[in-house]
């Protein structure tokens, strides 16, 4: 199960568990948007809507899931987007919106979807190399993103003894969709991203494939002693001054 499924590095972890033979549950806050995704993936893909940051979507997910299957091999906890404002301009909605959809969303789905998983099962989170820097006007998003990699440690805690692991993985800057839910105009945007690529040691964006293949790799036998850590994918830019 993929939260977050229909577009960017959720789509394309979709598309590459598909390719390994496997079957894949995804999630959007649209019909539309869940609709249109679950086509292009094909016959193995099924679609939920679920919003991640409406409480009664996320208290229904594990029944909405029990009616595909009762055996979820890899839960990649994934919806989300940011939104950035300096301090004196953040408002209680920007705050709970983003606490809402990250933290929340992450929480309440990880505690629907764990009856449905097995032991040798894994659980990947998305949490963001935000949590090791400071930047300017990512306050909440940056707290909300570390609440999420705090969960990381809490939930391998108590996912040990029933043989769940759990991870997270930590883009860098990604070339998704991500940037249409800041509010930035076209131009903003396109500004911005030139402003960023100097600063990334790669020069370039990374690719939603990359994220896809870290999950990947977090969620097979190959990681089977990888457990309440996290997987940088950056291009270094959060070591490399
Ligand atoms: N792009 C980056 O550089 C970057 C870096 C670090 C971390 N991240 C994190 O990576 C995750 C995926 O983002 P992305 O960059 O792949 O962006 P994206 O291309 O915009 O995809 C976001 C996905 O999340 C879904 N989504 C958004 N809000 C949702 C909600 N409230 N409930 C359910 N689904 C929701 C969207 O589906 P619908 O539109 O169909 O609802 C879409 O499938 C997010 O958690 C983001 O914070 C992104």
């Amino acid at each position: 199960m993929i939260t977050g499924g229909t577009n960017g590095m959720g789509f394309a972890t979709a598309q590459q568990f598909i390719k390994e033979g496997g079957c894949v549950i995804i999630t959007g806050r649209s019909t539309e948007t869940v609709n249109k995704a679950v086509g292009q993936l094909g016959s193995n893909a099924f679609g939920i809507v679920s919003n991640a940051g409406d409480i009664e979507d996320l208290l229904t997910l594990q029944e909405k899931a029990r009616r595909y299957t009762d055996n979820i091999d890899v839960l990649f906890a994934n919806a989300g987007y940011g939104k950035f404002s300096p301090i004196e301009n953040v408002d209680e909605a920007h705050f709970d919106e983003l606490f809402n959809v990250l933290v929340k969303g992450t929480f309440f789905t990880v505690q629907q979807i764990l009856p449905l998983m097995n032991e040798n099962s894994s659980i990947v989170l998305n949490t963001s190399v935000v949590t090791a820097m400071g930047t300017s006007n990512f306050s909440i998003y940056s707290a909300a993103k570390s609440a999420v990699q705090s969960f990381i440690k809490t939930f391998a805690a108590e996912c040990t003894s029933k043989g769940i692991r759990v991870n997270g993985v930590s883009p860098g800057y990604i070339k998704t969709n991500g940037f249409n839910n800041t509010g930035l105009s076209p131009e903003q945007i396109e500004r911005t991203i030139q402003n960023i690529i100097p600063t990334i040691p790669f020069k370039r964006f990374g690719e939603p494939l990359e994220i896809a293949n870290a999950v990947l790799f977090l969620a097979s036998e190959e990681a089977s002693y990888i457990h309440g850590t996290e997987l940088t994918v950056d291009a270094g830019i959060s070591i490399i001054a």
